[in-house]
């Protein structure tokens, strides 16, 4: 070592030792942080912080909402939509779907999207949770996430009235010892609604479920939510999973922190997360350290770029920023599904005041559309490959495509939703609003940065409807809920007034509805009953697959090519399901924290 290398370290060290005296607070330091206190983030948190010596911090950027009313009233879904606790991000222009933009709402609060969303509570099916182990997951089969679908959870079983009003349940699929409280809704209508949709699907041969939670969702039921029916307030993440816990002195909150990226260690091999830059809400950047682990959980549509800014990705995106690639991984951002939504809208002389939530899951067979053909897969590929130019290939697209294509001879591909104006924040009326979506695209889009400013929103292209057996199947989905709406006792006690048959005819052709499904999809928002147009399951951009598929972290969750840095969010989900998402969610985080405290040594 010569005498100037060792006289410039001995005046840095002096420099840092200093510099560590004059800014008397070093920098803070965790076992593990965890990027967003949302669904994912705040489970992993409680599950951690259960020992008392693992120190956690979460990173938040958004800010309590234990008394928001938008959040625990459990008849305002939608109203909190557009306020500061939404995200509010919009996609690009949909070129399949008429280019028209979509909003892409997601939660920005403590419990993130579980504050905002729908509430509905629905597992995938038992096939979907299975693919995910055939595509290369070991350990992520139905019956191993069982357990953790139920250890979140503390369902509450309905009260006669409820049962009277259509609840019902199989208390073998549910767990009661979870913080999460789950059930149905306090306030369900018990008129003869009800009885009048049942018989109308019964005749369609749909038939009645008893419970949608035991991975078979196929068929007519009311939905069970994440409310407590007791003290009619919404779960959410924050209320399960932290409220009840604050007190944990090893548990540590930074709200309206926003994360910049992750930080490394300087070393060889594989690449060591040593902590994140923050930015708090008066702009101050400061460091957090980490003493283990990383753990991104800041959703399907911020975790990619976080990645991506912190040097992760596909280099052709990030040469563009100048950001060197520390890990090449050209699969980050990629694979972005989401469902596309659609609704038609009824009005009855009846005033319906009560919740409904009546749900309808059905496959290909059910509303006469074609299983997809084995001779398209490739073309299908093709098609998806280009739009991504190439980050993931045809070849491993369509050994994907293939595992979906078998899922989908035998699980759902179509939600229906019934619900009056109620529980939606609208006032008791007449109204009776049909949604509905595909379950599981072929079509494939992507987030990924557009800026180097950690504050600047993503680009989100969902690609609705690139392949388009996608678009056919939500045409025929449309025209099966109008037949649903023709058959008898339905026909008589509601008339439909949007889209109405003078923009579609009763007798409209294939192409009719086609291009009708394609171009009523509006930009959502919340005052708009037809609006909502992101079905809001967003998933798959940090997707967990074999790296040669595409894929960006293991079987342990952990990213490929670096020794401590998890992502646990809807980012992960492989493939799309047929259940709404926070379900899932939870028991992947569930899983992740036995994961992540198995590996601490
Ligand atoms: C309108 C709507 C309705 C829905 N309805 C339902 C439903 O009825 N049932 C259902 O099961 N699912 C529903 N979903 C989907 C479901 O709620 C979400 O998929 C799920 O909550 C996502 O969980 P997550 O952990 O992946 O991310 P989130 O819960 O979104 O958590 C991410 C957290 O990270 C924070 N964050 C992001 N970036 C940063 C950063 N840079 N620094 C710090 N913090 C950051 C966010 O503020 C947020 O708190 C709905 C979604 C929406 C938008
Ligand atoms: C919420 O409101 C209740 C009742 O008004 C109050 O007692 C409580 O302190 C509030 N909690 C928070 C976190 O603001
Ligand atoms: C609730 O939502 C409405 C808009 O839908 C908004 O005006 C109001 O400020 C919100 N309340 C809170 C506490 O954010
Ligand atoms: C998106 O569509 C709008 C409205 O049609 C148009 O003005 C805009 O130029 C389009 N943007 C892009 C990037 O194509
Ligand atoms: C109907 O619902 C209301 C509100 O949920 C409830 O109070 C009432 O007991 C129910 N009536 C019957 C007959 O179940
Ligand atoms: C900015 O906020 C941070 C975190 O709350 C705080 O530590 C810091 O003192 C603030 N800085 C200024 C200049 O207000
Ligand atoms: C719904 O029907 C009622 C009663 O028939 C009528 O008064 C009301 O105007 C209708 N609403 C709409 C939006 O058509
Ligand atoms: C709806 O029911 C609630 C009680 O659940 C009641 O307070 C309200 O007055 C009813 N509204 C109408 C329009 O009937
Ligand atoms: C649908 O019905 C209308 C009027 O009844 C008729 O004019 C039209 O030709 C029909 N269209 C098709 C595609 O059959
Ligand atoms: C929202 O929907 C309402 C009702 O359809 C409409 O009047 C309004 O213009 C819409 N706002 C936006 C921003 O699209
Ligand atoms: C597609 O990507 C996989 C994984 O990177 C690779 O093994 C395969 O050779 C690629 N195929 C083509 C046709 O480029």
């Amino acid at each position: 070592m010569s005498n100037h290398i060792a006289f410039t370290l001995l005046i840095c060290s002096l420099t840092a030792f200093l510099f560590s005296l004059s800014n008397a607070t070093a920098n803070d330091k965790f076992d593990f942080i965890i990027i967003g206190g949302g669904t994912a983030g705040l489970t992993i948190a409680n599950r951690l912080t259960e020992h008392p010596h693992i120190t956690v911090a979460v990173i938040e950027a958004g800010d309590k909402v234990f008394n928001n009313s938008n959040v625990t009233d459990t008849d305002k879904f939608t109203v909190a939509l557009g306020t500061s606790i939404d995200w509010q991000y919009e996609s690009t222009n949909q070129t399949y779907a008429a280019g028209q933009t979509v909003s892409c709402h997601a939660g920005k609060a403590l419990g993130g999207t579980s504050t905002i969303n729908g509430m509905t509570w629905v597992r995938g099916e038992k096939a979907q949770i299975d693919s995910w182990e055939t595509i290369g997951n070991e350990g992520w089969s139905w019956d191993e996430l069982l357990p953790y679908y139920k250890k979140s959870e503390n369902f509450i079983v309905p009260s006669p009235a409820q049962v009277a009003a259509g609840a019902s349940y199989n208390a073998v699929d549910h767990g009661e010892g979870g913080p999460l409280r789950t059930g149905y809704h306090p306030e369900l209508l018990n008129g003869s609604l009800h009885g009048s949709v049942e018989t109308a699907w019964k005749s369609l041969s749909i038939p009645s479920t008893i419970d949608a939670n035991g991975g078979d969702v196929r068929g007519f039921t009311v939905e069970q939510q994440t409310l407590d029916p007791d003290a009619n307030v919404r779960e959410d993440a924050a209320r399960a999973f932290y409220y009840p816990f604050q007190e944990r002195t090893n548990l540590h909150i930074y709200l309206k922190t926003t994360v910049a990226k992750v930080i490394w260690t300087d070393n060889d091999g594989d690449a060591i997360a040593d902590g994140v830059k923050v930015i708090s809400s008066n702009g101050t950047v400061s460091t957090i350290n980490a003493k283990r682990e990383v753990i991104l959980s800041a959703g399907s549509l911020r975790s990619p770029a976080i990645l991506e800014l912190s040097g992760i990705g596909n280099p052709n995106i990030l040469d563009k920023f100048g950001i060197p690639s520390k890990i090449v991984l050209p699969g980050v951002g990629e694979n972005l599904m989401d469902q596309p939504n659609n609704a038609i809208v009824y009005n009855s002389s009846t005033i319906f005041n009560g919740t409904t939530g009546y749900v309808t899951y059905a496959t290909a067979a059910d509303f006469h559309m074609e299983p997809p053909s084995d001779e398209d897969l490739p073309i299908w590929a093709e098609q998806v490959a280009a739009a991504n130019n190439h980050a993931v290939n045809a070849s491993s697209l369509e050994y994907i495509f293939k595992v979906q294509s078998q899922l989908l001879k035998s699980v759902t591909n179509a939600e229906v939703f019934l619900s009056t104006g109620k529980g939606i924040g609208l006032p008791p009326s007449g109204l009776l609003a049909t949604a509905f979506w595909l379950l599981m695209p072929f079509s494939r889009g992507s987030v990924h940065i557009n800026s180097l400013d950690p504050l600047a929103y993503p680009t989100i292209n969902p690609n609705y409807f690139l392949v388009d057996y996608d678009l056919k199947t939500q045409a025929a989905i449309t025209k099966w809920v109008r037949e649903f709406w023709m058959t008898t006792p339905m026909s008589s006690l509601a008339s439909e007034i949007s889209p109405g048959y003078e923009t579609l005819p009763a007798n409209a052709t294939d192409a009719q509805y086609i291009e009708w499904a394609k171009t009523s999809c509006k930009a959502a928002n919340s005052t708009d009953l037809l609006s909502v147009s992101s079905n809001a399951h967003p998933l798959g951009t940090a997707a967990m697959m074999p790296r040669k598929l595409g894929g960006v972290v293991d079987n342990r969750l952990k990213v490929y090519g670096t020794a401590n840095l998890r992502v646990v969010d809807a980012s992960v989900i492989p493939f799309q399901i047929s259940g709404h998402l926070t379900a899932t969610i939870y028991a992947i985080a569930e899983k992740a924290a036995d994961l992540i405290k198995a590996d601490i040594k």
